[in-house]
């Protein structure tokens, strides 16, 4: 499939460490600052509270790229900190080899129960892993891992639909499997319309779903009849060092491909949100306002804790840009 091979084959952008990153090629929440993981820090005490403050507290980051909002999330100390067993989870080898080092109890192989609760308790301890471990977790996270889910192409054509497929000498045009629900998902779509069907980011869902206590996607959306009525170069975007890259079905490797996840073929959510509200209902304007005060009291010798402390104020404004960032969506199965 030509999205797979464009980001994770053998000279796929992800393969070659193309991602998230300041020196790499697109910014991400975690990647404006360590703001955006301080929120999820409380988020995650939270949810430890709830649910009666277990120990080890086993939370898993898929997608976890470059390990930014893992490190920021430690940087915060959470209360749960001495409980957390946080296991960082990427495809791309590359993106492993930038993880942290193992700390703690991270040596375990995660996937009995026994297992986790058999832990010494002298938290944290951080693992990094190719894979989801089979579980059981309390809490999944994912920030911008849907969207980058190989996904299938559909065009409406005068009479039905057709595959997109990328043939030889360019895309083709295949009749489609009439078992894919494209007229039900997008009824209306005009005749050239384009869809993507998401098989993997739902599928990614319901395996989480089954493996954790509660599932925490940040991402942004869409809906399917939505897609079909834009042109599809809006929702289904590329990009590489810094800048929007060339069409999705040019230089395969060079760039990565990121599509709108289409929410409506998903598994039914708990919650849903946007990242303003999620990050507002977690505290991140009590933050800033603790920032501003550090930087008050420090400003005539500042030390590196009120400088970080003042760029709250910026990080937070584009961590809930209505136009941007805070438009994202969260999705919540629990
Ligand atoms: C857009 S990046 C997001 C990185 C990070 N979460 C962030 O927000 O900065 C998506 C990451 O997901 C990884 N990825 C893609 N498919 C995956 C899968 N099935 N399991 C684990 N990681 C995956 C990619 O290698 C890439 O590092």
């Amino acid at each position: 499939m030509f999205m797979e091979e464009a980001l994770y084959g053998s000279d796929g952008f992800y393969t070659r460490g193309g991602g998230a990153g300041r020196r790499r090629d697109f910014l991400t929440s975690p990647e404006v600052g360590p703001l955006f993981g301080a929120v999820l820090a409380r988020a995650l005490d939270h949810w430890w509270n709830e649910a009666g403050r277990p120990d080890p507290y086993v939370v898993i980051e898929a997608g976890a790229g470059p390990a930014t909002l893992a490190r920021a999330i430690l940087h915060a100390e959470p209360t749960c900190l001495a409980a957390l067993r946080y296991i960082l989870v990427d495809r791309s080898e590359a993106m492993r080899a930038s993880h942290p080092a193992e700390t703690g109890a991270a040596g375990f192989q995660l996937g009995e129960a026994d297992e986790a609760e058999s832990l010494p308790r002298q938290g944290p301890s951080l693992a990094s892993r190719a894979d989801i471990p089979p579980g059981p977790a309390h809490v999944i996270l994912a920030n911008e891992l849907l969207d980058n889910l190989p996904f299938d192409l559909f065009e409406r054509s005068v009479t039905g639909w057709d595959e997109v497929r990328m043939g030889v000498a360019g895309p083709v045009l295949l009749g489609a499997d009439p078992r894919v629900p494209c007229a039900s998902l997008a009824p209306d779509a005009p005749t050239g319309g384009r869809i993507a069907i998401q098989y993997q980011a739902a599928e990614w869902v319901a395996d989480a779903r089954q493996k954790a206590a509660r599932v925490v996607v940040f991402d942004y959306c869409t809906t399917t009849a939505s897609m079909s009525r834009r042109p599809w170069t809006d929702w289904c975007r590329t990009y590489r060092s810094h800048r929007r890259g060339a069409g999705a079905m040019e230089e395969p490797g060079s760039q990565d491909i990121t599509a709108e996840v289409a929410v409506d073929q998903l598994p039914r959510r708990t919650a849903d949100s946007t990242q303003a509200e999620f990050l507002r209902a977690h505290g991140i304007e009590e933050l800033v306002a603790a920032g501003r005060r550090y930087w008050t009291e420090h400003a005539a010798r500042p030390d590196l804790r009120a400088v970080e402390a003042r760029s709250r104020t910026s990080e937070c404004e584009a961590l809930l840009d209505p136009t941007g960032l805070g438009a994202f969506r969260v999705l919540e199965w629990y």
